[in-house]
Parts: structure tokens; C-alpha cells; sequence
């Protein structure tokens, strides 16, 4: 059985990414900080606080059993903050970049030494690869670019592992919409992951609408 691990479980895309690959006889070692979700076969809920990189290295060394035996792994965790360009502090930009990237690259890290590791997914937004103006969400934009250059860099660099960033427009029943007439439902971006993490490309970034 193939296994995977996907942060970020109890929230809105995990919980669909969740579905589609218990679905597609996947083992999933989920992770989630505050909500536990419900037992389910064939998966396992790994807590922990992902806020400093000392509190994610413990996550991973007390959890390094589970996770050793995963091939596939989508860095599926990544807030988003929404302020004022005016309102912004350097401490706006350390969050969103440290919570958005070093998470992910410190997991991928790990992953990359201590197992055989196949395919990553790494979680994009909808203006992803577009240099614009942004008025409210400027931490986040840099970071999830910042996390498009590591996905195509660790694509080159890491072959035959495949890295593919996945972007979305809103999703249905998301508390921050970007741009109202336009959103979709979690569950189509996870059948996408699904069907990327699977595949054979390497350093695509793909986006759904
Ligand atoms: N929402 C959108 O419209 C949208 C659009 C495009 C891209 N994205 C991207 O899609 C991905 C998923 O977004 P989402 O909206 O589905 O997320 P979400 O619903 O806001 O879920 C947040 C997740 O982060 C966890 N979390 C919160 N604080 C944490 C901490 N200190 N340490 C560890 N985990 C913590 C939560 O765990 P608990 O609930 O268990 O506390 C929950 O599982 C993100 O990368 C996001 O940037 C989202």
C-alpha cells in the first residue's frame, strides 16, 4: 500500500485530500495542530505545532517511524495573512515566508534523507508566477514564489524524486476569498493532486480554476 503524508489535514483542502486518497487505497499519516479529525481506516493523525522549526524538527524525530515509510508527501499547510500594504512590519513578512516555506522545506529535508521519498506536492495561490502589484496579501504572495522557485530547483536538483506546485483559486467555503466570482471546490484541486503526485513530471506548476 502506498503511503503518504499530508500536513495540514484539518483544514479545508486536507480534509478533501484526505478523502481522495483513503479513496485510492493510499495509507495517509495526516498531520493537524488544534482539530483532531475522526478515526478513519487506513490513516493515522500525527498533532503538532508547526510554529518554529525547533517545534517541527521534534514533530518529525518523534514521528520518524510513520514517517520513514511514506513515498509521497504533500507540504499541503500554509496560512495566509491578510493586511494593508501600509499596515505591514517586517514581522509580517518573517510569518507568512517562515510558515509558507521553511515549514516546507525542513519537511521536504527530512523526507528527502530519511526515506524513499517518490513525489512531493508543494501548494501555490492563484497569482502564482505573476509579477503584479498586490495591495493586501504581499507576505504571502513573495512566499508562495519563494516556494515555486524551490519547487522547479529541488525538480533539477533531486531527480528521479518528481516536485510539482499545485495553485487554486479560492476554495468553496474559504474564509479569505481572493476574488469572489471566482472560487473552487476543494475537492477538484485534490482530484489534481491526486492525479500530479502520480504522474511522471517534474517542476510543473500547475493551476486550477
Ligand atoms: N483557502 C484558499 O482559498 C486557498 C486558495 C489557494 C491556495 N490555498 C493554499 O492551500 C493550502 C491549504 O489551505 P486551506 O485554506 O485548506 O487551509 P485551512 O483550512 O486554513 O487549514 C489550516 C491548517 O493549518 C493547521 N494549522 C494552523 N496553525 C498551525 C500551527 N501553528 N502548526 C501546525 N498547523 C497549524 C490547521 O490545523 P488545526 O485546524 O488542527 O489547528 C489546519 O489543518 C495552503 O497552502 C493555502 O495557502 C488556499
Amino acid at each position: 500500500m502506498n503511503k503518504i503524508f499530508i500536513t495540514g489535514v484539518s483544514g479545508l483542502l486536507g480534509q478533501a485530500l484526505v478523502e481522495m486518497f483513503l479513496q485510492n487505497d493510499f495509507f495517509v499519516y495526516g498531520h493537524y495542530f488544534q482539530h483532531q479529525p475522526e478515526d478513519q481506516d487506513n490513516a493515522k493523525w500525527l498533532q503538532g505545532d508547526l510554529s518554529s522549526l525547533k517545534k517541527i524538527r521534534n514533530f518529525l524525530g518523534r514521528n520518524q517511524p510513520d514517517l520513514s515509510g511514506c513515498e509521497f508527501l504533500i507540504n499541503n499547510y500554509g496560512p495566509i495573512t491578510i493586511k494593508d500594504i501600509s499596515a505591514l512590519t517586517a514581522d509580517d513578512y518573517c510569518h507568512d515566508f517562515f510558515h509558507n516555506v521553511l515549514t516546507a522545506i525542513e519537511i521536504t529535508d527530512f523526507f528527502i534523507q530519511q526515506t524513499r521519498l517518490r513525489s512531493v506536492i508543494n501548494i501555490g495561490f492563484e497569482n502564482i508566477g505573476k509579477i503584479m502589484p498586490y495591495k493586501k496579501v504581499l507576505p504571502y504572495a513573495i512566499a508562495k514564489n519563494a516556494l515555486l522557485l524551490i519547487t522547479k530547483s529541488h525538480a533539477e536538483t533531486y531527480q528521479p524524486i518528481r516536485f510539482n506546485l499545485v495553485s487554486s483559486v479560492s476554495l468553496n467555503g474559504a474564509s479569505e476569498i481572493l476574488k469572489k466570482n471566482q472560487t473552487v471546490s476543494p475537492r477538484k484541486v485534490a482530484r489534481e493532486i491526486f492525479r500530479i503526485i502520480g504522474s511522471n513530471k517534474s517542476g510543473l506548476n500547475i493551476m486550477i480554476k
